[in-house]
């Protein structure tokens, strides 16, 4: 029986961590599972939560308006440290490059206990882009005893950083977990603007965006974009479920407020979030997760970044990098919406990320570790 304690924060934390926490509350003769949340998302992380039922055994709740990076880490730190000294788990589990993930790696290796790193091995080879996530990763990397990374080159990234074969389990994405499970449902809105968004005919833009490093004009770029294309394409919806991060609003509101075809609406809880992505034509995003959702979905996505961690959509032909540009958002954006045949062409379904089977592996390696 292994001690385990599953640690995240944000909203992607607990979309992929959730399916390893259910995954293990499946298999309670080899499992004595315990959750702890952070907090570092409030209301986006509850949203997560209320979607999958599951209840932390521990709640932070750290989060404040407008934290620094350094409180987000002395405070899930300090939170983390009583924690980990009452329960002494076998393993901490954490995923990908959020400052919870970091701070849970750290508090483990302090009360030794073992990090199973979730999404391990993601890189852009830029230690400050994305900031801070690289350094994040890079960091968890070097604290974590078992390293889940989601493709063979986040694997190979791994070996590069000198982690021996014996501690790599290529699982999949868990996030192709929930994905697969939640596409799949079907779904009846109750709220009356995505009953509206989600039985409008009309192709629909579908656009995130949240990243740092975008935060202020590059963002401004992004959302003076969006009012391009819509103004280009008279038949075109934008939705837009903005971040809760008043940066991102600040950023967004002169470009997109008050245009009859531009959707602002609240961040979204899981499922319908899913379903608006299976809904619309293209996606904009500077996130990691919707890239790796959108392949799956067979939907193009442009990215509104510099570098990507994730470079197996642009390799399958799904993805494209098209940075922070007013002009060439446009540019590439147009093309797909005027040219159905470059449309076809990116709008393959392929899974680069997962298989959808990813918590059953993590689940399976925990129980027969490596000596
Ligand atoms: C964090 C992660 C980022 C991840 C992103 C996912 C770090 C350093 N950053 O960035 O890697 O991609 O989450 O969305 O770990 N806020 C709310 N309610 C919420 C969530 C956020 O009001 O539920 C507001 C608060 O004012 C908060 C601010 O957003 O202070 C920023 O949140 P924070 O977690 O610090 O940064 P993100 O940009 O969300
Ligand atoms: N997502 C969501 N509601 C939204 C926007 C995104 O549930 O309104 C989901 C999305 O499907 C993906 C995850 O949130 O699984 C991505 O989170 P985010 O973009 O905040 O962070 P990142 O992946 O960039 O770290």
């Amino acid at each position: 029986m292994q001690k385990v304690l599953c640690v995240f924060g944000t909203r992607p934390d607990a979309i992929k961590m959730a399916p390893v926490v259910l995954e293990l509350l499946r298999r309670p003769a080899h499992f004595d599972l315990k959750v702890a949340v952070t907090g570092q998302h409030r209301q986006m992380l509850d949203q997560v939560l209320s979607a999958f039922e599951i209840v932390p055994d521990f709640d932070l709740n750290i989060m404040t308006q407008g934290q620094t990076l350094a409180q987000v880490t002395t405070r899930s730190l300090n939170g983390l440290d009583p924690i980990l000294a009452a329960e002494k788990p076998d393993w901490v589990l954490a995923q990908g490059d959020t400052t919870t993930t970091f701070v849970a790696a750290l508090a483990a290796f302090y009360h030794g206990a073992k990090f199973g790193h979730v999404e391990a091995g993601l890189r852009t080879g830029n230690p400050r882009d994305p900031f801070p996530e690289e350094m994040n990763r890079l960091l968890t990397t070097r604290l974590a005893t078992l390293h889940f990374p989601p493709t063979p080159e986040a694997a190979a990234n791994l070996k590069a950083d000198g982690v021996g074969d014996a501690a790599i389990v290529l699982s999949g994405n868990t996030v192709i977990d929930a994905l697969l499970e939640v596409a799949a449902k079907p779904y009846v809105p109750i709220d009356p603007i995505l009953t509206e968004i989600l039985s409008d005919p009309r192709p629909m833009l579908l656009v995130t965006t949240h990243r740092r490093e975008n935060w202020g004009e590059p963002m401004g770029r992004i959302g003076v974009a969006v009012r391009q294309i819509v103004d280009a394409f008279p038949e075109v919806v934008a939705v837009v479920p903005w971040h809760l991060n008043p940066l991102v609003r600040a950023a967004l509101t002169p470009s997109l407020a008050g245009h009859p075809r531009i959707k602002l609406i609240e961040p979204q809880e899981y499922v319908p979030f899913v379903k608006l992505e299976q809904k619309s034509t293209l996606i904009l995003t500077d996130s990691g997760g919707v890239q790796e959702e959108a392949p799956s979905l067979g939907k193009p996505v442009l990215v509104a970044r510099e570098t990507t961690e994730r470079p197996e959509g642009i390799a399958a032909g799904t993805a494209k990098l098209v940075g922070t540009d007013t002009a060439l958002i446009v540019a590439e954006a147009s093309h797909l919406l005027a040219d159905p045949e470059a449309y076809a062409v990116m709008a393959r379904a392929v899974s680069p990320y997962g298989d959808g089977h990813a918590a059953q592996r993590i689940a399976d390696a925990l129980e027969k570790p490596p000596t």
